[in-house]
Protein backbone atom coordinates (compact mmCIF):
# COMPACT_ATOMS: atom_id res chain seq x y z
CA UNK A 1 0.00 0.00 0.00
CA UNK A 2 1.08 3.51 -0.67
CA UNK A 3 2.15 5.80 2.21
CA UNK A 4 -0.90 8.17 2.46
CA UNK A 5 -0.37 11.63 1.66
CA UNK A 6 -0.91 12.71 5.01
CA UNK A 7 2.14 10.85 6.70
CA UNK A 8 4.51 12.54 3.92
CA UNK A 9 6.02 16.08 3.90
CA UNK A 10 7.28 17.50 1.06
CA UNK A 11 9.99 20.08 0.91
CA UNK A 12 10.78 21.83 -2.19
CA UNK A 13 14.55 23.97 -2.45
CA UNK A 14 15.57 25.61 -5.14
CA UNK A 15 18.96 23.15 -6.45
CA UNK A 16 20.59 20.99 -6.05
CA UNK A 17 23.12 22.80 -3.87
CA UNK A 18 20.45 23.77 -1.28
CA UNK A 19 19.20 20.09 -1.66
CA UNK A 20 22.71 18.86 -0.04
CA UNK A 21 22.41 22.00 2.48
CA UNK A 22 19.19 20.91 3.86
CA UNK A 23 20.08 17.11 4.19
CA UNK A 24 23.42 17.79 5.77
CA UNK A 25 21.32 20.26 8.21
CA UNK A 26 18.65 18.12 9.16
CA UNK A 27 21.04 14.65 9.23
CA UNK A 28 23.53 16.79 11.72
CA UNK A 29 20.13 17.81 13.49
CA UNK A 30 18.44 13.89 13.69
CA UNK A 31 22.28 12.89 15.20
CA UNK A 32 21.60 15.67 18.02
CA UNK A 33 18.05 14.17 19.08
CA UNK A 34 20.44 10.70 20.14
CA UNK A 35 23.23 11.17 22.53
CA UNK A 36 23.76 7.80 22.50
CA UNK A 37 24.85 5.09 19.48
CA UNK A 38 23.03 6.73 16.30
CA UNK A 39 22.58 4.55 12.89
CA UNK A 40 22.58 6.39 9.62
CA UNK A 41 21.37 4.03 6.43
CA UNK A 42 22.85 5.93 3.34
CA UNK A 43 21.20 5.34 -0.19
CA UNK A 44 23.21 4.82 -3.37
CA UNK A 45 22.83 6.50 -6.90
CA UNK A 46 24.33 9.98 -8.24
CA UNK A 47 22.01 12.27 -6.21
CA UNK A 48 22.93 11.78 -2.37
CA UNK A 49 26.80 12.19 -3.65
CA UNK A 50 27.14 16.42 -2.99
CA UNK A 51 25.72 15.68 0.43
CA UNK A 52 28.23 13.23 0.98
CA UNK A 53 31.00 15.34 0.03
CA UNK A 54 29.81 18.39 1.98
CA UNK A 55 29.76 16.17 4.97
CA UNK A 56 33.39 15.77 4.79
CA UNK A 57 33.97 19.43 4.92
CA UNK A 58 33.40 22.33 7.29
CA UNK A 59 30.67 23.74 8.90
CA UNK A 60 29.19 20.21 8.73
CA UNK A 61 32.33 17.77 9.24
CA UNK A 62 33.09 18.98 12.93
CA UNK A 63 29.31 18.96 13.98
CA UNK A 64 28.86 14.94 13.41
CA UNK A 65 30.25 12.86 16.48
CA UNK A 66 32.25 10.60 14.35
CA UNK A 67 32.50 8.06 16.58
CA UNK A 68 29.32 7.39 17.62
CA UNK A 69 27.92 7.50 14.68
CA UNK A 70 27.32 4.06 12.64
CA UNK A 71 26.86 3.93 8.82
CA UNK A 72 24.66 1.14 6.55
CA UNK A 73 23.37 1.31 2.99
CA UNK A 74 19.88 0.52 1.51
CA UNK A 75 21.58 -1.22 -1.03
CA UNK A 76 24.09 -2.13 -3.10
CA UNK A 77 25.01 -3.68 -6.60
CA UNK A 78 26.83 -7.14 -6.18
CA UNK A 79 29.86 -5.91 -7.01
CA UNK A 80 33.27 -5.48 -5.36
CA UNK A 81 33.35 -2.17 -2.83
CA UNK A 82 36.08 -1.08 -5.39
CA UNK A 83 33.97 -1.06 -8.27
CA UNK A 84 32.96 2.04 -9.95
CA UNK A 85 29.30 0.90 -9.64
CA UNK A 86 29.15 0.42 -5.96
CA UNK A 87 27.38 2.06 -3.87
CA UNK A 88 29.73 2.32 -0.61
CA UNK A 89 32.57 2.57 -2.32
CA UNK A 90 30.90 6.07 -3.63
CA UNK A 91 29.65 6.99 0.06
CA UNK A 92 33.68 6.00 1.18
CA UNK A 93 35.41 7.84 -1.78
CA UNK A 94 32.67 10.95 -1.10
CA UNK A 95 33.35 11.05 3.24
CA UNK A 96 33.56 8.14 4.96
CA UNK A 97 36.82 6.91 4.09
CA UNK A 98 38.24 10.49 5.43
CA UNK A 99 35.87 10.94 8.20
CA UNK A 100 34.55 7.74 10.25
CA UNK A 101 36.20 4.71 11.71
CA UNK A 102 36.29 2.37 9.55
CA UNK A 103 34.50 -0.14 12.58
CA UNK A 104 31.73 2.35 12.27
CA UNK A 105 31.05 1.71 8.64
CA UNK A 106 29.11 -1.34 7.98
CA UNK A 107 28.87 -2.04 4.02
CA UNK A 108 26.48 -4.86 2.51
CA UNK A 109 29.13 -8.04 2.12
CA UNK A 110 29.08 -8.04 -1.56
CA UNK A 111 32.13 -10.61 -1.86
CA UNK A 112 29.83 -13.06 -0.40
CA UNK A 113 29.07 -16.20 -3.31
CA UNK A 114 25.57 -14.64 -4.05
CA UNK A 115 23.29 -11.92 -2.88
CA UNK A 116 20.92 -13.94 -1.15
CA UNK A 117 24.40 -14.97 1.28
CA UNK A 118 25.11 -11.36 0.95
CA UNK A 119 21.78 -10.30 2.22
CA UNK A 120 21.93 -12.98 4.76
CA UNK A 121 24.78 -11.81 6.15
CA UNK A 122 23.71 -8.14 6.47
CA UNK A 123 20.71 -9.12 8.11
CA UNK A 124 22.38 -11.08 10.89
CA UNK A 125 24.57 -7.42 11.03
CA UNK A 126 21.59 -5.52 11.50
CA UNK A 127 20.36 -7.57 14.10
CA UNK A 128 23.31 -7.49 16.43
CA UNK A 129 22.49 -3.92 16.54
CA UNK A 130 18.53 -4.50 16.89
CA UNK A 131 17.81 -7.30 18.63
CA UNK A 132 13.35 -6.71 19.41
CA UNK A 133 11.81 -6.90 16.41
CA UNK A 134 11.90 -4.32 13.66
CA UNK A 135 8.57 -2.35 15.09
CA UNK A 136 9.88 -2.27 18.53
CA UNK A 137 10.99 1.22 19.43
CA UNK A 138 13.28 2.87 19.74
CA UNK A 139 14.03 1.80 15.71
CA UNK A 140 16.61 0.33 14.05
CA UNK A 141 17.68 3.60 12.14
CA UNK A 142 17.73 7.32 13.56
CA UNK A 143 17.77 8.16 9.29
CA UNK A 144 17.45 6.54 6.33
CA UNK A 145 18.01 8.38 3.15
CA UNK A 146 16.31 7.38 -0.45
CA UNK A 147 16.04 8.23 -3.71
CA UNK A 148 13.59 7.29 -6.64
CA UNK A 149 14.75 5.43 -9.88
CA UNK A 150 12.87 6.80 -13.17
CA UNK A 151 10.43 3.31 -12.83
CA UNK A 152 9.66 4.48 -8.89
CA UNK A 153 12.22 1.83 -7.71
CA UNK A 154 13.34 2.83 -4.58
CA UNK A 155 16.73 1.30 -2.63
CA UNK A 156 16.66 -1.95 -4.87
CA UNK A 157 12.79 -2.71 -4.58
CA UNK A 158 11.67 -2.75 -8.32
CA UNK A 159 8.61 -2.66 -9.75
CA UNK A 160 6.32 -5.67 -9.31
CA UNK A 161 9.09 -7.55 -7.93
CA UNK A 162 8.51 -10.24 -5.06
CA UNK A 163 10.70 -8.35 -2.53
CA UNK A 164 8.26 -5.69 -2.55
CA UNK A 165 5.74 -7.86 -0.39
CA UNK A 166 8.67 -9.48 1.61
CA UNK A 167 7.41 -8.67 5.46
CA UNK A 168 9.74 -11.55 6.95
CA UNK A 169 13.42 -10.96 5.49
CA UNK A 170 14.81 -7.92 6.58
CA UNK A 171 17.26 -7.57 3.46
CA UNK A 172 17.00 -9.78 0.21
CA UNK A 173 19.19 -10.99 -3.07
CA UNK A 174 17.53 -9.10 -5.93
CA UNK A 175 18.15 -11.67 -9.03
CA UNK A 176 17.43 -8.49 -11.67
CA UNK A 177 17.56 -4.72 -12.19
CA UNK A 178 14.76 -3.12 -13.88
CA UNK A 179 17.15 -0.34 -14.60
CA UNK A 180 20.80 0.28 -15.48
CA UNK A 181 23.19 -0.87 -14.02
CA UNK A 182 21.69 -4.29 -14.58
CA UNK A 183 24.13 -5.76 -12.25
CA UNK A 184 22.17 -8.36 -8.81
CA UNK A 185 21.62 -6.22 -6.00
CA UNK A 186 21.20 -6.32 -2.14
CA UNK A 187 18.43 -4.24 -1.28
CA UNK A 188 16.58 -4.02 2.77
CA UNK A 189 12.98 -4.40 2.77
CA UNK A 190 10.18 -2.06 3.58
CA UNK A 191 10.08 -3.48 6.61
CA UNK A 192 13.17 -2.69 7.88
CA UNK A 193 13.92 0.53 6.03
CA UNK A 194 10.80 1.57 8.06
CA UNK A 195 12.19 1.11 11.42
CA UNK A 196 13.60 4.76 11.47
CA UNK A 197 13.00 7.53 13.25
CA UNK A 198 13.17 9.69 10.00
CA UNK A 199 13.17 8.87 6.03
CA UNK A 200 14.23 11.36 4.13
CA UNK A 201 14.39 11.26 0.12
CA UNK A 202 16.26 13.14 -1.79
CA UNK A 203 15.12 13.76 -5.38
CA UNK A 204 16.99 16.40 -8.02
CA UNK A 205 16.84 17.29 -11.58
CA UNK A 206 14.47 17.62 -14.30
CA UNK A 207 14.87 13.94 -15.04
CA UNK A 208 12.63 13.06 -12.13
CA UNK A 209 9.91 15.51 -12.56
CA UNK A 210 7.86 13.11 -14.37
CA UNK A 211 7.96 10.10 -11.98
CA UNK A 212 7.25 12.49 -9.02
CA UNK A 213 4.72 13.62 -10.86
CA UNK A 214 2.71 10.35 -11.21
CA UNK A 215 4.45 9.18 -7.67
CA UNK A 216 2.72 12.56 -5.88
CA UNK A 217 -0.35 11.81 -7.70
CA UNK A 218 -0.89 8.68 -5.79
CA UNK A 219 0.73 5.51 -8.20
CA UNK A 220 1.60 2.83 -6.67
CA UNK A 221 5.78 2.95 -7.00
CA UNK A 222 7.95 1.07 -5.18
CA UNK A 223 9.18 4.69 -3.84
CA UNK A 224 5.17 5.65 -2.45
CA UNK A 225 5.36 2.59 -0.13
CA UNK A 226 8.49 3.65 1.68
CA UNK A 227 7.64 5.27 4.70
CA UNK A 228 9.19 5.38 8.29
CA UNK A 229 6.72 3.43 10.98
CA UNK A 230 6.13 5.72 13.45
CA UNK A 231 8.96 8.60 12.38
CA UNK A 232 8.85 11.11 9.85
CA UNK A 233 8.97 10.63 6.21
CA UNK A 234 10.24 14.00 4.16
CA UNK A 235 10.83 13.92 0.69
CA UNK A 236 12.85 16.98 -0.61
CA UNK A 237 13.00 18.15 -4.01
CA UNK A 238 14.64 20.55 -6.04
CA UNK A 239 12.50 22.92 -8.05
CA UNK A 240 13.84 21.36 -11.26
CA UNK A 241 12.53 17.77 -9.85
CA UNK A 242 8.94 19.24 -8.32
CA UNK A 243 5.60 18.75 -10.47
CA UNK A 244 4.54 21.51 -11.78
CA UNK A 245 1.42 20.96 -9.09
CA UNK A 246 3.81 21.78 -6.22
CA UNK A 247 4.15 25.46 -5.68
CA UNK A 248 7.89 25.80 -4.68
CA UNK A 249 7.03 29.25 -3.03
CA UNK A 250 5.62 27.31 -0.25
CA UNK A 251 8.39 25.70 0.45
CA UNK A 252 7.48 24.10 3.55
CA UNK A 253 4.87 21.48 4.19
CA UNK A 254 2.47 19.73 1.53
C1 LIG B 1 20.90 2.36 -6.61
C2 LIG B 1 20.03 3.04 -5.62
C3 LIG B 1 18.73 3.57 -6.17
C4 LIG B 1 18.86 5.08 -6.31
C5 LIG B 1 17.83 5.65 -7.25
C6 LIG B 1 18.12 7.11 -7.56
O1 LIG B 1 21.71 1.54 -6.22
O2 LIG B 1 20.79 2.70 -7.79
O3 LIG B 1 20.20 2.94 -4.33
O4 LIG B 1 17.59 3.25 -5.47
O5 LIG B 1 18.74 5.70 -5.05
O6 LIG B 1 17.86 4.93 -8.43
O7 LIG B 1 19.37 7.18 -8.15
P1 LIG B 1 19.99 8.54 -8.70
O8 LIG B 1 20.29 9.36 -7.50
O9 LIG B 1 21.23 8.12 -9.42
O10 LIG B 1 18.97 9.13 -9.60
Amino acid sequence: MSTPASQRRTTVVAGGQSLAETAATRLIERIAKNPQQVRICLTGGSTPRRLYELLATEPWRAQIPWSRVHWFMTDDRFVPQDDPLSNIGMARAAFLDACAPSENVHAIPTSAATPDEAAERYERELKSFHTAALDHEPPLFDLVLMGIGPDGHTASLFPHAAALEEHQRWVVGVAHANVAPFVPRVSLTFPCLASTGEMLFLVSGDEKRDILTRALSGEDLPAMRAHAMRGETVWLLDQAAAPRNIDSSHAGSH
